[in-house]
């Protein structure tokens, strides 16, 4: 009888602690410890999404490097679906998806990348396709038993939802499907994820829609930037996929300095680009492994703005786990300007230190206090500072 209480008490606790799920505590699901990597479909292809193009988009990411350098899942964003059929189940596009979700996803995953998908926690998507709103059980289970690895879950036409609690019900029932999958909450930082977040998802939109231009890129950056502590291992900001060679909206510099950018602040890495058209320079830009390593550090801090001794001419920094600070030195003016990292605001305590450049991979020798360099306008220089 003691027993049964105590069993009652325990289903109640939920209810107990005021009926929110959220107040469960961290998530929990030992996923994406590092900020995850991959492609996803919007960015270039907007509701232009079908088999052949996410099949040969993994072809690609597997012979482009993409795949080795740590880009694992592709994932379909909005448009995918069309119906829920009579029992409730959610039905793919089958002009577009004629073999169905389940065989793309053994396809994808047969060529040793990671599958995701996209939801919304209203009614609609924000194309109007169904939501996943009263059907979390059955959406969750789905996917699970379709291999999907990776859940996106946007927030249109969710008024009168509580985000936390809306989140919190799709956390649960990907738990419960009993298949590890990648959690990503996108409601644009409209209801200060950066507080709740952490224990629902393993990452999440802090803004509005990315644009190919250098000042969407910059205006996410500044905004993602504003909640450094909520980040930790298994829970990033996400200030939004990548533009880089995606329109060609931003130059090459530009790109650099998003990516150095995004690495610097633990962003998630979600290329946005065609990778089975990608020039020999996007391809350099993405695949550059001291930039990406950064991005993965496995420490998991958040880097921050540190200086900026003039409007547009900033230092950004970011501990790494080895003791090492990765630094941008960002000019985010049309001139070009001399910027100086100064070590003990980037977190460099000792007398001197070895600075390696990460875009031209050379070692730029021993500096004492502080490193100097000049930057080309709209552009970044990205440094590695080692203590001495
Ligand atoms: C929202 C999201 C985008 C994308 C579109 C799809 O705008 O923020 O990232 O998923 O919806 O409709």
């Amino acid at each position: 009888m003691k027993y049964k209480t105590s069993l009652l008490a325990f289903a109640l606790l939920p209810v107990l602690l005021g009926g929110s799920l959220v107040s469960r505590g961290a998530l929990d699901n030992r996923l994406a410890l590092t900020p995850p990597m991959g492609w996803n479909s919007w960015n270039h292809f907007a509701c232009n999404v079908s088999d052949s193009l996410i099949r040969q988009t993994a072809d690609a990411m597997a012979s482009s490097g993409m795949r080795d350098a740590g880009y694992r899942y592709v994932v379909i964003d909005d448009c995918w679906q069309v119906s829920r059929d009579g029992r409730g189940r959610i039905v793919a596009d089958p002009v577009r998806f004629p073999h169905g979700i389940k065989a793309l996803a053994d396809y994808i995953h047969s060529k040793g990348l990671k599958f995701g998908i996209y939801t919304d926690a209203g009614t609609k998507t924000c194309q109007g396709r169904p939501g996943s709103y009263g059907y979390e059980e059955q959406d969750a289970r789905t996917y699970a038993a379709w291999g999907v690895d990776y859940v996106k879950e946007d927030w249109c036409n969710a008024s009168g939802l509580d985000a936390p609690k809306q989140y919190a019900k799709f956390r649960d029932a990907l738990a419960r499907s009993g298949r590890p999958i990648v959690f990503s909450i996108c409601e644009w930082g409209s209801n200060q994820p950066w507080e709740w977040a952490p224990k629902v998802g393993n990452l999440w939109r802090t803004t509005d829609d990315i644009e190919d231009k250098w000042a969407s890129m910059l205006a996410n950056l500044d905004q993602s930037g504003q909640h450094p502590t909520a980040a930790k291992p298994g829970a990033w900001n996400d200030p939004d996929m990548l533009e880089i060679g995606n329109g060609g909206g931003m130059t090459d510099d530009e790109y650099r300095a998003h990516l150095s950018l995004w690495a610097i602040v633990a962003a998630p890495l979600i290329a946005g680009n065609d990778v089975r058209t990608m020039s020999a320079a996007t391809k350099a830009v993405l695949l550059n492994p001291e930039v990406l390593a950064v991005d993965q550090d496995s420490l998991g801090a958040q880097g921050i703005l540190v200086w900026e001794p003039v409007p547009e001419l900033q230092v950004w920094a970011k501990p790494l786990r080895d003791g090492s600070r990765a630094v941008a030195l960002l000019n985010r003016s049309s001139k070009p300007d001399t910027i100086t990292a100064y070590f003990s605001r980037s977190g460099i305590h000792t007398d001197s230190a070895r600075v390696r450049d990460l875009w031209s991979h050379s070692d730029v020798g021993r500096f004492k206090g502080k490193y100097s360099v000049l930057v080309r306008p709209h552009a970044a220089v990205m440094v590695r500072l080692t203590p001495i």
